[in-house]
């Protein structure tokens, strides 16, 4: 049997699931104000310590998926954003929020259908998840230099796409935010680099071809 890594924390009317498996330590968690998460304690996670809106509201904040919660009956009652957008970070992974679809996702990940940080540095050894292999070794500030379309409706689904070897094709309603937190392009199709090496980030220019990209 392989190393446990999903847990989940017990509440009276709550659970708090954890997914060691996407979890970049941002930290929303563990800062937010109140008893629910405190580093150091056992268990780290006490959904009890916390109102009910309180522990939805902050597990909600957790921008890689790494954690949901469930209702007593084990369902997962969050709903997606009205908006899907796609934060390109400071030196970081693309963050994620809204009705997501990312193709080839294992399907014990609920948390990356609302949430998720995708790499966008090359380097993960989690792709297409961040794994924080970009930490010292990746240089993009998150600017954004195209509009695109504006959209004349937003959510719906978003599918998102790791092409082998290649870009994240997104498909469906999409706004792209810089690191500034800038709404800049708006639109439904729109091939974005994975490789780290695009001249025109976070757009694909095709340079992926040029260095041999390999995704696995
Ligand atoms: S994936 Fe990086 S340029 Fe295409």
């Amino acid at each position: 049997m392989g190393k446990k890594q999903v847990f989940l924390y017990r509440g009276a009317e709550i659970d708090v699931e954890w997914d060691e498996r996407l979890c970049i330590h941002i930290g929303e968690c563990g800062y937010a104000k109140g008893e629910l998460f405190v580093a150091g304690r056992d268990p780290w996670c006490q959904p009890d310590l916390s109102s009910l809106g309180d522990v939805k509201e902050i597990v909600e904040r957790c921008p890689s998926g790494a954690l949901v919660y469930r209702t007593k009956d084990g369902q997962i009652t969050e709903t997606a954003t009205s908006e899907n957008t796609l934060t390109v970070s400071y030196q970081g992974p693309y963050f994620l929020k809204g009705d997501l679809a990312i193709e080839k996702s294992p399907g014990d990940m609920p948390g990356v259908e609302l949430r998720a940080a995708l790499c966008r540095c090359g380097l993960s050894k989690n792709k297409p998840f961040c794994d924080n292999s970009h930490e010292g070794q990746f240089n993009d500030y998150g600017a954004v230099g195209e509009a695109g379309e504006p959209l004349k409706e937003t959510g719906g689904k978003l599918k998102i796409t790791p092409l082998k070897d290649g870009p994240f094709l997104l498909s469906g309603n999409v706004t792209i935010k810089a690191s500034s937190g800038r709404a800049a392009w708006q639109g439904n199709n729109v091939a974005l680099c994975r490789c780290g090496a695009s001249k025109n980030k976070p757009f694909c220019d095709g340079t992926h071809k040029t260095i041999g990209f390999k995704t696995d």
